[in-house]
């Protein structure tokens, strides 16, 4: 591999196409589902391999609650059944697991399943994958600008000191920037997906369904990102 060949520290996928990818294959949306949750296990751990840090996948959005009852209550099994299943492969693979996103109104079971899986994993340290979950990235800033209005209130920080690198103290995860947006199935727009993390990362579109989106796919997409020219507001390199 060449010498400066560049790998993103913050990666951050939407996962999207689940449904499309079932319905190709005329089965119910909830195959899709699973499929994709087997492909996360499978993807994440070669993207740790590859030396990413940090990855943040964007499980379910406050605005999924939308969808029918019958796919938000596969889903929330999924999560509950698929948390308790993957503490033993991330703690073989020194991977911590931590959630961003808000509580309400997820039930009981999942926030437990969601809190035995951060607290199982909590000491290891070969990669962050944050998994965001009933989350929204409005709502994201909204929260940390109440915790800030706090903190100023309670004397604790002094907010003509308060500058864009403290912000992401406030954020759900203490969370680097993003270096690499991917949202697959040829979808084109962020859709409330870590808008104060995301500022300067490059956009990567594959058309590629998410349970298809395997390794070589992300092996592309990195070549796609060490194509880009990252000036971040700068002057371009010669
Ligand atoms: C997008 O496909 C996927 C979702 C809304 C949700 C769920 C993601 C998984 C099951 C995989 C990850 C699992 C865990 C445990 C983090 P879509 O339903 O929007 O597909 P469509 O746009 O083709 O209908």
């Amino acid at each position: 591999m060449e010498e400066d060949y560049k790998i993103p520290t913050h990666v951050g996928i939407i996962l999207d196409g689940n449904g499309r990818w079932a319905k190709k294959r005329n089965l119910p949306r909830s195959a899709g589902h699973k499929e994709g949750f087997e492909n996360l296990k499978s993807l994440s751990k070669y993207v740790f391999e590859r030396g990413v840090k940090y990855l943040s996948v964007f499980a379910f959005s406050t605005e999924n609650f939308k969808r029918s009852e019958e796919e938000v209550s596969f889903l929330m099994n999924l999560f509950v059944k698929g948390f308790k299943g993957i503490i033993k492969g991330c703690n073989e693979n020194n991977i911590k697991v931590v959630f961003s996103g808000r509580k309400e109104p997820l039930k009981d079971e999942v926030y437990e399943a969601m809190n035995e899986l951060a607290d199982s994993t909590k000491n290891n340290t070969g990669g962050v994958l944050n998994i965001c979950l009933n989350y929204g990235g409005q709502a994201e800033i909204v929260d940390a600008t109440k915790k800030i209005v706090k903190d100023v209130l309670e004397g604790k920080i002094d907010v003509d000191e308060l500058n864009e690198k403290d912000m992401y103290h406030y954020m759900y995860q203490d969370l680097p920037p993003m270096d690499l947006m991917i949202r697959t199935s040829g979808e084109v727009r962020i859709s409330n997906f870590m808008l104060y993390e995301m500022a300067y990362a490059e956009m990567y579109f594959p058309e590629t369904y998410f349970p298809d989106f395997n390794q070589e796919e992300f092996d592309i997409a990195l070549d796609v990102f060490n194509k880009r020219d990252r000036r971040f507001g700068g002057i371009k390199n010669k």
